[in-house]
């Protein structure tokens, strides 16, 4: 809870904090890779930091949390909170760590902000930052715990087993522990951490969303090759494409993510784009090996049907589930389309007026962020509250951030 004092200078520096805050974080790194270089080796992903995206989302969470602490002292943003140590618990942030984040931020807003930080502007800030930072641990703590492994190292070597070209871009990887040991289950919906080292020897880290975990013993990451067309190739998509082959070894996290299937009754719907179909698939092998009869429905857009990976999958899964139905969008449907061999495709863009949404239903996005804001529009526009919308972002969550704020 923030004391009133601080509470008073937080607002009242608020505005002059959320200014600068881009270019205190900047700075923060800055200072932070030069003298803390390991963590640009296994931790931080420096395709993040290339294009600026972690720099606006760590910049935009606590100005978000300060923010709600400031509406209410007691206030816990559980969304933004849960979002951010899933995410931690899959780089195996610990709390020892909090103390060099604490020491470069703080250095980097005396810096950028010069005189205007009085000691009681930062020790109001202090307050913030630890507040935040003890939530976040106490959060991650609790991670490790049930995920069976020993904090800040979740990381475990599987073999790849199988690998399957699924589109031009997309690839599949099955996998199973290199050790034979069973791991903790997963929840539908999660991701995992996958750790590289490049050719340069850095190694870097990125999230796949498990497209399935159909045993206790096999999971699949389906990766997209990123980039090209005058951007910098996605470095390590495209590494696991290149190099990853059947009897590799992989180094994967434990799964975390706060985005997975609640068990319920009430009717379902899963809409993803592109690459987003992963933790959908996910979620429906789990209703389909489960027995479900939940209605649900899955709503996908792509670029065209050769684009669409885990086409066969999706209808495979939806036709073993009696309360399930597919509805697929596609930019360009092709020669043979619409719907000529495929009754349940149409042309354009995802449109929920064409459909009827069942009353209470759960909706789970997954895609572009424009992709999901459209959704998330026109879902809030029929009616379905904003509790009842949840989302998984494959990059920093600025959307969260801006929402939040
Ligand atoms: C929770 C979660 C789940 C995910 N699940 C999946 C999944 O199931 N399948 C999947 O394919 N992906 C998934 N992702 C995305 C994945 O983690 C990676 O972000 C993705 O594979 C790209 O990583 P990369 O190393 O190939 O690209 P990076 O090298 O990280 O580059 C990312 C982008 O930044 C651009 N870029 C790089 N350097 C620069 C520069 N200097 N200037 C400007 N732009 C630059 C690149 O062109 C590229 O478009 C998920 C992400 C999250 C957070
Ligand atoms: C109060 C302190 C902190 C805050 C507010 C914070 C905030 C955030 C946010 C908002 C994200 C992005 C989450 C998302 O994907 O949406 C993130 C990711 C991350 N954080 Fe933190 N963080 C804090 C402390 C730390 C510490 C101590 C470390 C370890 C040195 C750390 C390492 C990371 C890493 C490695 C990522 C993933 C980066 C990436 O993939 O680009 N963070 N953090």
């Amino acid at each position: 809870m923030l004391s009133p004092e601080s509470a008073a200078v937080v607002r009242a520096s608020l505005p002059l904090v959320g200014e600068a805050i881009e270019r205190i974080t900047g700075h923060f790194y800055d200072t932070m890779f030069r003298e803390h270089p390991e963590l640009l080796d296994g931790m931080f992903n420096r395709g993040n930091q290339a294009n600026g995206m972690q720099r606006q989302a760590l910049a935009g969470s606590i100005v978000a949390f300060a923010g709600s602490l400031l509406t209410d002292p007691q206030s816990r943003p559980d969304a933004l909170l849960a979002r951010i140590a899933h995410k931690h618990a899959a780089v195996g942030v610990t709390e020892e760590q909090y103390a060099i984040v604490h020491k470069y931020l703080f250095g980097a807003i005396v810096e950028v902000l010069g005189e205007a930080v009085t000691p009681q502007v930062a020790a109001a800030w202090d307050e913030v930052y630890w507040l935040m930072a003890g939530a976040l641990v106490a959060h991650e703590a609790r991670l490790y715990v049930e995920a069976q492994v020993r904090p800040g190292h979740p990381w475990r070597s599987w073999t790849v087993v199988g690998r399957r070209q699924e589109t031009v871009d997309v690839v599949s990887f099955l996998l199973r522990p290199t050790d034979g040991q069973a791991p903790p289950p997963v929840r539908a919906g999660q991701y995992v951490s996958v750790r590289v080292r490049m050719p340069d020897g850095v190694h870097q880290l990125r999230q796949y969303s498990l497209s399935s975990a159909p045993d206790g013993r096999t999971r699949r990451i389906t990766v997209k090759r990123v980039g090209g067309d005058g951007t910098p190739l996605g470095e390590v998509s495209d590494l696991l494409h290149r190099t990853v082959r059947v009897g590799d070894e992989l180094t994967l996290s434990a799964p975390f993510g706060d985005v997975v299937l609640e068990e319920e009754d009430a009717p379902l719907l899963l809409a993803s784009a592109g690459i987003g179909c992963t933790p959908m698939v996910g979620m429906l092998e789990h209703l389909a090996s489960a027995g479900s009869t939940r209605p649900t429905l899955v709503l996908h857009a792509d670029r065209s049907p050769a684009d669409h990976a885990l086409r066969a999958d999706t209808n495979r899964l939806v036709s073993r589930l009696p309360g399930a139905r597919a509805q697929f969008w596609y930019e360009w449907p092709g020669a043979a389309e619409p719907g000529a061999a495929e009754p349940g495709a149409w042309a354009g863009r995802m449109d929920l007026g064409a459909l009827d949404l069942p009353d209470g239903v759960r909706a789970y996005l997954c895609g572009p962020l424009p992709f999901m804001r459209d959704v998330r529009a026109q879902l809030l526009a029929a009616g379905v509250p904003p509790r009842h919308i949840r989302y998984e972002v494959f990059g920093p969550d600025l959307w969260l951030a801006d929402d939040a704020a």
